[in-house]
This record gives structure tokens, sequence and C-alpha cells, in this order.
């Protein structure tokens, strides 16, 4: 090739294929190796596993144990806690199946060498609240890291999956995928018989708060780039849930997470005048929402609600009285460690700022929206459920099985089940993991993969902003101006910019209506035609072109979800203005998804909800 990049494929062979290899796919490679000692597991990373993924800077609490084995809670009592949290909507077998197996995920991860915090008269677990244990946790992602390397056949790293493969015979059934390694620049062609998609959900979807130098700091990671829908949704999976995008409360500015402070030291936050705004704007809520109003915990996206009303009103900033619940040195260490655990950059904000917690409270501010399935939001793909939990029109096959055959998720790839948090998403990799072997043992025949010369014109597909830069270079005016094609850097800042005046950003204060998200629409179908042309000056910039296309195709789910959904479900996550209240009656059910690549056209239709208690 003209720049010397290597020409030959390299091909990796796999029974089961894990796409990233975050907390879900950690899960997925340990749980695989216990029911499959003879198969070949494969781990494609686009990072290093050690520092790779959400978990990758560290957590200070893990969000999701019931804590079984002291009686502190039972699986249906997360069951009820999620559908409350996400306002009566919850794929509940799938809830249910990673609550009555998420203890055993924790338990591993303490003999592994995590450092929980253990009260040492009881020898329980410290809670920071009902569902969240505190942990030591700056070397929590090593530590799991290291139980899936010993349990893969081979990890591979640097290597960014760009698409998924078709059986060459049934377009839905998957048979491998491809991508770039972004260390030596080549095409990595990886052929299985099961595939399960654990890449993350998607920072930078809408326009960040952060601007200029910190453009790159966001609450979920940068590099989470949307790769769980990016994948599945070209391949034509079906996904559920892509308008449940999720608006976190945070410290301003540093994104300090806010768990630790609200639940286990019981700081209030109030707003500029000292006001407990949750209090007095319950009458209006109830206008609003009905019944979700007095629901207890009050769900996730009201509580955002309440404080973006009080900000809308004039009664900013709001404050985390973090000064009135410091009164001990111990109490002031936890404070620090919350955030040297899992946020460094807020302890570094607060030094910058010359903030001293002891003395002064903090700004708290909503987060720009991001799109996932882990946290207290529930976007991706429709999975089959769990055989003695599901009810039948969910389930189809085998567990957290996608519509497509062979095809699996977890984490944030699968959707209807929120707060699975870390120790949950593990567990759903454990889940999809015994359920992609069981397929296995069923399915011993390997998929057909696509004709040498499908695979060769993939190639030419996958480094074309390669060639598309070294052609249009000559004709770079000044710095990086030039005529001929799209940076991803400006691909990125496009979309952005579309989604956050169109699709319920921070620029709008999270309202959007029927002709804004069409025109959105226009926008994001402008751009995806953009994409062919792609410029990338070197691998780095290569990864960063694909990571904007599965950003792109993310955002457009999301469009399209919000557009079908006519109501507004979750205020405080997004607004419908021309639908601005609960509508239990119509929208009490799952949007859904298709999209079709033989037609280039999407199908939206609704699921039903079904609880299981
Ligand atoms: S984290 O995911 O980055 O750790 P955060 O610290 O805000 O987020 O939340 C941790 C946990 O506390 C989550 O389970 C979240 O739902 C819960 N939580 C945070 N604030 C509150 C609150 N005010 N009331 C109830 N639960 C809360």
């Amino acid at each position: 090739m003209e720049d010397g990049r290597p020409s030959a494929p390299r091909f990796v062979d796999a029974d089961l294929l894990i796409i990233g290899g975050g907390m879900a796919g950690c899960g997925a490679a340990y749980e695989a190796r216990y029911w499959g000692r003879d198969l070949r597991i494969v781990v494609a990373e686009k990072a290093a596993i050690e520092r790779s993924g959400a978990v990758a800077q560290g957590l200070s609490a893990i969000n999701c144990y019931m804590g079984m084995r002291w009686g502190e809670n039972q699986p249906e009592d997360f069951v009820r806690y999620v559908r409350n949290d996400l306002m009566g909507l919850s794929r509940e077998d799938l809830v249910f199946d990673i609550a009555r197996h998420v203890d055993s995920t924790v338990h591993l991860f303490e003999e592994w060498g995590l450092p929980i915090f253990k009260d040492p008269t009881t020898g329980r677990y410290v809670r920071e609240g009902r569902w969240q244990v505190m942990i030591h946790g700056e070397s929590y992602k090593p530590i799991v890291a290291e139980a899936a390397r010993k349990a893969a056949t081979e990890i591979v790293e640097h290597v960014v999956v760009t698409h998924l493969l078709p059986d060459s015979r049934d377009a839905r059934r998957v048979a491998g995928a491809v991508g770039i390694d972004v260390r030596d620049g080549r095409y990595v062609v990886f052929r299985a018989k099961a595939v399960i998609v654990s890449a993350a959900g998607a920072s930078h979807i809408f326009r960040p708060r952060s601007a200029g130098e910190g453009y790159g700091r966001t609450w979920y990671p940068p590099w989470a780039s949307g790769s769980a829908y990016g994948l599945l949704i070209p391949f034509g999976a079906e996904m559920i849930q892509m308008e449940n995008r999720l608006v976190v409360t945070r410290f301003k500015d540093g994104y300090g997470p806010v768990g630790a402070w609200f639940l286990l030291l019981k700081a209030v936050a109030t707003n500029a005048r000292g006001e407990e705004f949750e209090k007095t704007r319950l009458p209006e809520l109830r206008e609003r929402v009905g019944a979700y109003a007095d629901a207890k915990p009050m769900p996730t996206c009201l509580r955002n609600h309440l404080m973006l009303q009080e900000i809308r009103d004039g009664h900013g900033p709001i404050l985390m009285h973090t000064e009135r619940v410091l009164d001990t040195p111990e109490k002031e260490a936890l404070g620090w460690e919350d955030f040297l655990n899992m946020t460094v950059g807020q302890a570094v904000t607060w030094a910058a700022q010359g903030i001293d917690p002891r003395t002064t409270p903090s700004e708290l501010i909503l987060s720009e929206p991001y799109v996932m399935g882990s946290h207290a939001v529930c976007a991706g793909a429709w999975a089959s459920g769990p055989a003695d939990l599901a009810p039948p029109d969910y389930r189809w096959g085998y567990n957290r099985m996608t519509t497509i055959q062979g095809l699996f998720g977890a984490g944030d790839a699968i959707g209807g089940s929120a707060h699975k948090f870390s120790s949950g998403s593990f567990t759903e990799g454990r889940l999809a993991a015994k359920g992609a072997v069981a397929y296995l043992r069923d399915h011993t025949d390997r998929p057909a993969t696509p004709h040498p010369h499908r695979i060769a014109e993939l190639q030419g597909e996958l480094f074309r902003p390669l060639d598309n830069f070294q052609r249009g270079r000559s004709r770079i005016t000044a710095g990086s101006v030039h005529p001929d094609y799209l940076q991803p850097m400006s691909g990125l800042q496009r979309l952005e910019k579309t989604m956050d005046e169109y699709a319920g950003g921070v620029g709008t204060d999270y309202m959007t209506n029927e002709t804004m998200l069409n025109r959105a629409l226009e926008n994001l179908t402008a751009l995806r035609a953009d994409l062919a042309r792609l410029g990338a000056s070197d691998l780095h910039e290569l990864q960063r072109a694909w990571e904007l296309v599965h950003r792109v195709w993310t955002a457009e789910a999301v469009v399209r979800h919000t557009l079908y959904r006519k109501e507004t479900r979750w205020p405080g996550y997004y607004y419908r203005a021309d639908y601005p209240k609960v509508d239990d009656e119509h929208w009490r059910c799952f949007v859904s998804s298709v999209y079709d690549r033989h037609t280039d056209a999407w199908t939206l239709s609704t699921r039903a909800y079904r609880p299981i208690l």
C-alpha cells in the first residue's frame, strides 16, 4: 500500500469472540472459561484491559450488591427499585437475573484482592446506600482484568473493532468481526462461532459542558464511543430504549460523583438561597408526573428535574453542603478518597479553585446526556431472557442473545435493564457467556465467513480515511483547512452541535420536539453521507474516525426513538415539549427499532412491558 502499512490481513480464529474488555467483557471471559474449558476464547480490546472501559480510572463504590447472605435485600426488592427508578419501565426478567447472581461476583472481586470497606464489629460490608458498598477501588479494573487475562485464550489489544461479519449463507447469523490494529496498522479479521458485544455506551454524542482545553473531560469516559450500538445497529439487531439517555448530577467542572455525599455522608443540596428544593417543589412535580412524584426513593430523573427547575428559575447555583458533614478527619479523608479513587480530576478542581470542602460548599450541575445501558438508564439491544423468568415473548433462544443468531451482548449493549453498574455488568458478562457456551454446544458447525473478495472490500473501507487524507493533503490551504475530507474532530463537533441544539442537550435544557428532532435527522443524514469522506492523517485519527461512525449510528437511534415516544417519561433526562406529560395509558412500553442495511430503512415499534412480580 502507498504508505507502507501492512496489507495482508491477520486472521484470528475463536469459538467465542468477546468484543470489549471492560467489566462486562472481563466477566464474559471469566465465565466462558468455566463452562467451556476446551474453547478458544478471544477478547478484542481497543486499549489494554488493565485500564479500559468505564472503570479504567477506578471506582469508590460498587453500586449493585444485594447483601443476601446478611438478609439485607432480595432480588425482588431490587426489581421494584429499578422499576421505580426507570419510571415504571424495565426488563424485569433481566434485572432479576443480575440481582440473584451479583453478590457472587462481588465476593469473587474480594477474593481476588479488591479491598471492600468492612464494619469491624459486624464483619459486613460498609453500605454507602441501600444497594451500594464502599471500596478502596483505584485498582479495581487491574484486579478484575487479571482474572480475564488468566481465563482467555488470547487477548488482542490495541485493536479497534469496526464491523461485525455475517455468515455468508445467513445474514441473520454472526460469523466474526473486523478491526484495525492501531499500533501497526494491520487489518484484523476475527472468525468466530459466537460473539459477545460488550463494548461501551457513549459520551460525546451530545456537546459536553466542558469547552476548549477541557473538552475531553466528561463524566462517562471520552473513549466510550458507543461501539456497543455502532456494531449492533447496522448489523440489524433489534434495539430498545435508545431514547432513554442519561443525565447525571455531578460536582461542577470535575464531574465528581455525588453518591457517597448524598447517601453515606448524608449531605444535603440546596439552592443558592439555602432552600431544600426537593421538598418545596413536590406539589409542582405531582402535577407533571402524578404518583411517580411520591415514589421512594425519588427516581433519578425526577431529582434532576427538580434541580433543573431551580436553575431555570434563577435560583442557582445548586450547592452540595460538604462543609456541614465533614466534621471529623475520618469523614474528610473519606470525601477526598471518594474522588481520588475514581475521579481524580474533581480533587484537582478543588485544589485549583482553592475549595476547602470543610469550609466551602461545592457547586452541583447536570451533565450533558450520555447513551448507555448500565447506569440509571437502559438503552441497548432487545435480548432473550433467562429460561425460568422471561415471559414467552421475551425469550427466543439463549440468555442475552440478541435477535441475531450467535450474537450476544452484556453491559451497555443490553437494553431494558438499568442499574447494573460495574458489578452487574461483570455479572451480565458471565450470564451472556454461559448462554453463548450453551449455544456453541448446540451449534458446532462454523459459520461461513464472507468471501475473500468481501473481506478485501471491507479492508478498503476500513482504511479509506487514510487514503482520503493522502489524496487530499496536497490541497490543504493552511493548518488543517482543506476542501476534500472531513476530519474526525470536525465530524464530532458537527454531531454534538446537532444533538445539543435539536435532540435535547444542555443547550436547550434537555428540551426537544418533533420539528427539532426532524431537523436533527436531516443533519444526521447529511453527516452520515459525509462519513464516506472522513480523512485520517495517522492510525490514531483512523481510530477516531471509526469511533465517530459508531457515535453517529448511536445518535441516529437516539433521535428516532425520541421521535417515536410521544410522551415525556423521564423528565430530567429529556423533555418532549409537544408531549410534556407521562402517558402510562399509551407509552408504558418499550420503544424498539430495527435498521435494515439492504434498504437503509429503520422500523420502529413498541414492545410490551411485562412485570414479573
Ligand atoms: S457513580 O455511578 O458515579 O458512582 P453516584 O456516586 O452519583 O454515581 O451514584 C452512586 C449511587 O448512588 C447510584 O446507585 C445512584 O443511583 C445513587 N444515588 C446518588 N444520589 C442519590 C440520591 N440523592 N438518592 C438516592 N440514590 C442516589
